[in-house]
């Protein structure tokens, strides 16, 4: 069951729905060319092993980007859906997935995973590298976040969300601002186009600690499995630690399913 079509999950064509947006219109493919996308094979080898993933699971992939997680779970002949917010990305990834080798198993679409309305219908969500968790100038976006991935997974479903480790911003980000009272941290830098032009932009990384994913997780019905320190290429088991940029959580949706499906059709 969707409740999707006309929903609020769906920004009207067009509508500027958050801050990321142009700097994606202005990355577009170049966004693949940053180093923390060029370990995506060793990311999923990992996933595909921590979550019991193959062959007849379908994965909603948070906050997809260009589609580099969607499209290397379809080469694997993994079902997956990708979600972005911007209509640039979707587009970079739509194109990418058109390759014979993902065997149609990956689709796109443009929605704002603070309003996702699926219901039920994923066994597993990924939500990495900052996947719309944790790009937040508000509180609560990123619980409006969770609470629809909940909703999207079956009952005993399976989460895999990376999340920017506060310890780590505090010590090493020194050129960006790190807001103690909401763990926001901000930075002003270049990001350039496909071309090599160069824009200013301005970024926003939600930040955490391992004990606020444990609280989050919880409230939104999860039990979490393990929480490890990860970068991006180097996922693995190992505990959380202040001199790696990440935290990898992989958690299971309790049996009684995610919260408030009615708040998926309002
Ligand atoms: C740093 S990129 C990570 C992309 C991808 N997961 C990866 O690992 O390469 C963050 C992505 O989250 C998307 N995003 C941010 N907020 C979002 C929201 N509220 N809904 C959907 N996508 C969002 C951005 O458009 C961007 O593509």
């Amino acid at each position: 069951m969707t409740g999707r079509g006309g929903s609020t999950g769906a920004p009207d064509k067009g509508e500027r729905a958050h801050w990321f947006e142009d700097v994606a219109d202005h990355l577009g493919a170049a966004y693949l060319r940053y180093s923390h996308t060029m370990g995506t094979r060793q990311e999923i080898d990992h996933l595909v092993a921590a979550l019991g993933l193959g062959p007849g699971k379908r994965v909603l992939d948070v906050g997809c980007g260009p589609g580099r997680h969607t499209i290397e779970l379809a080469r694997r002949g993994i079902e997956a859906h990708g979600v972005d917010i911007s209509q640039r990305f979707v587009d970079v990834a739509t194109e990418l997935a058109a390759d014979a080798s993902t065997g149609g198993r990956a689709t796109f679409e443009r929605l704002d995973a603070r309003h996702l309305t699926f219901v039920h219908e994923f066994d597993v969500a990924i939500c990495l590298c900052q996947g719309a968790f944790g790009m937040m100038r508000a509180n609560g976006d990123d619980d409006a976040v969770l609470a629809g991935i909940a909703r999207a997974l079956r009952p005993g479903g399976r989460l895999a969300l990376t999340a920017f480790n506060a310890y780590f911003a505090v010590r090493y980000h020194t050129d960006a601002q790190f807001d103690a009272g909401t763990g926001v941290s901000h930075e002003r830098t270049e990001v350039r186009d496909e071309s090599g032009a160069a824009a200013e932009a301005d970024l926003w990384t939600g930040c955490y600690t391992p004990r606020e994913l444990r609280l989050m997780a919880a409230a939104h019905g999860f039990t979490v499995d393990r929480i490890a320190g990860v970068e991006p290429g180097a996922y693995g088991e190992g505990p959380p630690t202040i001199e790696l940029p990440e935290f990898l959580l992989l958690a299971t949706l309790d049996a009684a399913g995610g919260g408030d499906v009615s708040a998926a059709v309002r």
